[in-house]
C-alpha cells in the first residue's frame, strides 16, 4: 500500500516537473523569435528549390526542399499564439491531403497545365475569401486614421487600419480575378468550354473597363471607411466577372501564358494579402510566384513572339481546324512513306536531330524514342533531340518527359544551340511536333505565328514527320514544311510509328 502512495507521489512529481517545463518550452516555442527563424529556414529551403527548378537534373530534388520549406512555413504559422480552431484546420489538412495527393499523382502529363491552372485558381480564391474573413472581423475600423501632433501642426496620416485596408482589398480583386480567370483556363484546356474565343464583340472592352472600375470604386469606398458587407461582396462580384470576361476571349493556344499570368496574379495577391495579415511567409512565398510568374509569362511569350497585351486582347489560336488537306494545287504533294523506309533511312543516316512535340507527349512515346536513338547510336549515328522553348503544352514539357525516359541530358540541345547544326544534319525526324518546325513562321508575314523562332528542320537533309493526319498543331494553321520536297510523311501514332521504325531497323 505504502509502495503504492510511493508511486502515485512519484508519478504526481513527474507530471508537475513536466508541466512545469512544458510552460517555458510553449513560450518558446510560441515566441516570434523562434516562429520568424523558422521562417528564415522556409524561405532558405524554398530558394534553394526554386534554384533546383532551373535544370531537369536537379528538379526533383528542387520541387522536395521546396515542398519541405512549405511545410516548415505551414508549421510556423500553425505556431503563432492567435492561431485558433484546431478541429476545422485538421480537417482542411486532412481534406487537402486527400483531393491533392491522388490528382497530382494520377494527372497525365498532357493535362498538367489545367491542373496547374485549378491549383493556382484554388490559391487566389483562398486569398480572397480570407480577405472577406478579414474584412468581417476588422472592416469596422477600415477608413480610422492615425493623428500625428506637433507642436504647430496637427496632421492626419494613414494609420495601421488604412494600411490593412488597402492590402486587403487589394488582394480580394486581384485573388478573385485569378480564381475566375484559372477556372476558365483549366475548361477550355480541358474541353470543358470551348477552346474558340468567346467574346462580347464590340462591348467587351467597355464591359471590362466598367467592371474594373466599379471593383476599384467599391475598394476606395470600403478603404475610406464606407462599412457594407454588400459593397464588399459586390466589389467581389464585379472582380469575378473580369476574372470570366479577360479570360474567355482568349484561344486555348495562349492558355498556358495566361495561366503563367494568373500565377502571377496569384502571387502578388497572396503577398498582398501577407502585408494585410502581417504573415512574412506570406509576403516573401507571394512576391516569388509573383516574380517568377511574370519572368516565365515573359519567356513564354517571347518564345511565340507574341506581347503580354497581344495575348490578353485574345483571338489566337481559338483550335478552330484546318480541314485537313492531303496534296494541294497551292502547296504541291506530300510524300507517304512506310516505317520500314523511315527506318532504311535512318540507318544510313550519320547524324540525326529528333524533333520532339506534342504529339510525342499524347502518345507517350518517349520510351520508345530513346528506344530508337540507342539503337541508332549501337550502329554509330549520332543522335540529339532539338528543344523548342514552347514544343508541347507547358515550359519544359519535352525535357520532363525525355528525361523520365532517362535520355541522357547532354543530347538535349536549346533550339538556338541546334539550329546551326540542321544543315550538317542528315535526317530531322520530328516526332509530334508541328507549330514549332512551320517554315511560315519564317517565310509568311501574314500568318498568325510570323516571326516565331522555330527549329529550322528544312536545314537538314532530309525530314520525317510522324503524326497521325494533315491536322494542324494548336495554331490551327497549316504547315508549309509538309510539301517541301525533302520531307516524307510517316502517319500514325507516334508510339506505335516509332515502335514500327525500330522493328525495321532489326531487319537491315
Ligand atoms: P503542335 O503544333 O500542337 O502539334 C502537335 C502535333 O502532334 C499535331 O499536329 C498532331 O497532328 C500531332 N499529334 C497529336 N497526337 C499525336 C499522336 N498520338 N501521335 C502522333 N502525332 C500526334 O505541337 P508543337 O509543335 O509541340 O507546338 C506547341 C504549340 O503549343 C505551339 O503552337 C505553341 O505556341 C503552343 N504553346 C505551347 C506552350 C508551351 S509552354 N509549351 C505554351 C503556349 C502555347 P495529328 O493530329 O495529325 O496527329
Amino acid at each position: 500500500m505504502s509502495a503504492l502512495t510511493g508511486s502515485g507521489a512519484a508519478a504526481a512529481h513527474v507530471a508537475l516537473l513536466l508541466s512545469r517545463l512544458a510552460a517555458p518550452a510553449t513560450i518558446f516555442l510560441q515566441s516570434q523569435s523562434f516562429i520568424y527563424v523558422l521562417y528564415i529556414i522556409a524561405f532558405t529551403l524554398m530558394i534553394q528549390g526554386l534554384r533546383g527548378l532551373a535544370g531537369p537534373r536537379t528538379a526533383v530534388r528542387g520541387n522536395r526542399i521546396a515542398a519541405v520549406g512549405m511545410a516548415v512555413a505551414v508549421i510556423a504559422t500553425l505556431l503563432q499564439p492567435q492561431e485558433g480552431n484546431w478541429g476545422l484546420i485538421v480537417l482542411g489538412v486532412v481534406i487537402g491531403t486527400a483531393v491533392g495527393i491522388p490528382a497530382a499523382r494520377k494527372v497525365r502529363m498532357t493535362a498538367m497545365p489545367q491542373m496547374v491552372a485549378l491549383f493556382n485558381g484554388v490559391g487566389g480564391g483562398a486569398v480572397a475569401l480570407i480577405s472577406w474573413v478579414d474584412y468581417r472581423s476588422h472592416g469596422s475600423s477600415y477608413g480610422t486614421h492615425t493623428i500625428v501632433q506637433s507642436a504647430i501642426v496637427q496632421v492626419q496620416v494613414p494609420g495601421v487600419a488604412t494600411y490593412v485596408a488597402i492590402f486587403s482589398v487589394a488582394a480580394a480583386i486581384i485573388g478573385s480575378i485569378s480564381f475566375w480567370g484559372s477556372n476558365i483556363a483549366f475548361g477550355k484546356l480541358q474541353e470543358v468550354l470551348p477552346g474558340r474565343p468567346i467574346t462580347l464583340g464590340r462591348i467587351q472592352q467597355p464591359v471590362n473597363l466598367l467592371l474594373a472600375a466599379l471593383a476599384l470604386a467599391a475598394g476606395i469606398a470600403l478603404i475610406d471607411g464606407v462599412h457594407s458587407e454588400l459593397l464588399f461582396i459586390g466589389m467581389l462580384v464585379a472582380a469575378a466577372l473580369l476574372g470570366n470576361l479577360i479570360v474567355l476571349p482568349i484561344g486555348g493556344a495562349d492558355m498556358p501564358v495566361v495561366i503563367a499570368l494568373l500565377n502571377a496574379f496569384t502571387g502578388v495577391s497572396a503577398a498582398a494579402t501577407g502585408m494585410a495579415l502581417n504573415n512574412p511567409a506570406l509576403i516573401v512565398f507571394g512576391m516569388m510566384v509573383g516574380a517568377s510568374g511574370s519572368i516565365l509569362t515573359k519567356l513564354m511569350a517571347d518564345a511565340m513572339n507574341r506581347s503580354i497585351p497581344a495575348i490578353i486582347a485574345g483571338g489566337f489560336g481559338g483550335g478552330a481546324e484546318v480541314a485537313p488537306s492531303g496534296a494541294t494545287a497551292e502547296h504541291g504533294s506530300v510524300r507517304s512513306i512506310s516505317a520500314a523506309d523511315a527506318a532504311i533511312q535512318l540507318a544510313y543516316a550519320s547524324r540525326v536531330v529528333i524533333v520532339p512535340g506534342y504529339g510525342m507527349a499524347v502518345a507517350q512515346a518517349q520510351h520508345a524514342v530513346r528506344e530508337l536513338a540507342s539503337e541508332l547510336e549501337q550502329r554509330g549515328v549520332d543522335v540529339k533531340y532539338a528543344i523548342h522553348p514552347v514544343a508541347g503544352r507547358m515550359p519544359g514539357h519535352m525535357n520532363v518527359l525525355l528525361a523520365e525516359a532517362d535520355v541522357p541530358y547532354d543530347q538535349l540541345k536549346e533550339m538556338d544551340e541546334i539550329n546551326p547544326e540542321l544543315p550538317h544534319t542528315d535526317v530531322c525526324l520530328v516526332i509530334g511536333a508541328n507549330d514549332v518546325t512551320n517554315p511560315a513562321a519564317k517565310n509568311t508575314p501574314s500568318s498568325p505565328i510570323y516571326g516565331m523562332p522555330i527549329i529550322e528542320v528544312s536545314e537538314a537533309g532530309s525530314v520525317i514527320v510522324i503524326k497521325r493526319s494533315m491536322n494542324p498543331g494548336f495554331a490551327g494553321i497549316e504547315n508549309e514544311l509538309y510539301y517541301d520536297p525533302k520531307t516524307s510523311m510517316l502517319f500514325g501514332d507516334a508510339k506505335g510509328a516509332v515502335a514500327e521504325i525500330v522493328a525495321g531497323l532489326a531487319e537491315i
